[in-house]
């Protein structure tokens, strides 16, 4: 019988590899590898404790040998790490283990999980791969030093760029927005007609297993559902909470210090109109990414 492919799960406690692992335990022997919070045992025939910002990653290497495929999702990006923990998880702990991979003149290939925020400030409202990377964000810029570092190595990758997810995984995610929630707080902001975007975890999912059993190399995809309304996503969660009202807050008063309460970054992104194109990696991987946001939401808030 042949052997199970070994993927390597770098930051094992992320939501994605919460929501990845589970779903491909049965395809992939699965080596996770975590910082601070061990992740559930279940679906990892090892787990190691590693710190990828020390120079010395000794137990790191021999996994790297022994992996076909790395899918690293290491980084923060929540508000409440300081800019240094973003540069560090996000772009310094990437470096690191793209140094260590060239050393050892690895051929397997590497899966990184970066982030639409490498567009957060593209002038462009029609978001495709060819777009401008550009960003004013600590977050953003790490992640667009971190794939240009991964693009210019030796190293064999394939770069995911989701937008914010939703799904079951990622209610933590959302905390400062649910807390709001509860309070009837809902805000539209302008009038409610941009299109906001989202990735349902699940079909983040379904990209991630196609691109470990396809051999695509050197390549970037965008990966995100079709847009939604910024009204539809907010009567959405009304009826998810049995909120009732609504109120409507002018686009600059979202920007201004009335918005501080509700989390200014998610603002922000509702704010904007933005569609992100992802025929390329529905093209690549023959899948379709639909709308799911009711059901993404449901398993979000629920
Ligand atoms: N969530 C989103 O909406 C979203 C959207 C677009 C892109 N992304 C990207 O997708 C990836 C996964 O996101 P997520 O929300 O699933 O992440 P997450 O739940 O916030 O987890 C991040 C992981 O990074 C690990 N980590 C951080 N610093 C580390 C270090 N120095 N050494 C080793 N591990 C370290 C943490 O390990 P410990 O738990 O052990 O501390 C943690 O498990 C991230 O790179 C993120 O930027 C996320």
């Amino acid at each position: 019988m042949r052997r199970k492919k070994r993927v390597l799960v770098i930051g094992a406690n992320s939501g994605v590899a919460k929501a990845l692992c589970p779903k491909v335990k049965g395809e992939f022997e699965l080596v996770g590898t975590y910082f601070k919070n061990a992740p559930d045992r279940d679906y990892f025939s090892r787990l190691i404790k590693v710190n990828l910002l020390l120079k010395h990653l000794g137990q790191l290497k021999k996994e790297l040998l022994l992996a076909d495929e790395i899918v690293f999702t290491a980084g923060y990006y929540l508000p409440k790490h300081s800019n240094k923990e973003i540069l560090d998880s996000n772009f310094t702990s990437l470096k690191n283990v793209v140094d260590l991979y060239e050393s050892l003149k690895l051929k397997s290939r590497f899966i990184f999980l970066s982030s639409s925020g490498v567009y957060s400030t593209s002038k462009s409202n029609l978001i495709a791969e060819r777009s401008r990377r550009i960003s004013n964000s600590v977050y953003g810029k790490a992640k667009i030093l971190a794939e240009d570092y991964l693009k210019h190595s030796q190293v064999p990758y394939v770069i995911l760029r989701p937008t914010m997810i939703f799904g079951k995984n990622f209610s933590h995610t959302f905390k400062q927005l649910e807390s709001n929630l509860l309070q009837n707080r809902i805000f539209v902001y302008g009038k409610g007609n941009n299109w906001c975007t989202y990735t349902y975890e699940e079909d983040l999912v379904k990209v991630i297993r196609k691109v470990l059993l396809s051999d695509i190399v050197n390549d970037d995809f965008n990966v995100c559902n079709p847009p939604i309304k910024q009204l539809d996503f907010w009567k959405t969660l009304m009826q998810i909470y049995s909120i009732k009202d609504i109120s409507y807050l002018e686009k600059q008063d979202a920007l201004s210090d009335l918005a501080h309460p509700f989390d200014k970054g998610f603002i922000v992104r509702m704010t904007r109109s933005r569609v992100f194109n992802c025929k390329k990696v529905e093209s690549a991987l023959k899948i379709k990414l639909g709308n799911n946001f009711n059901k993404a939401a449901q398993e979000t808030f629920k």
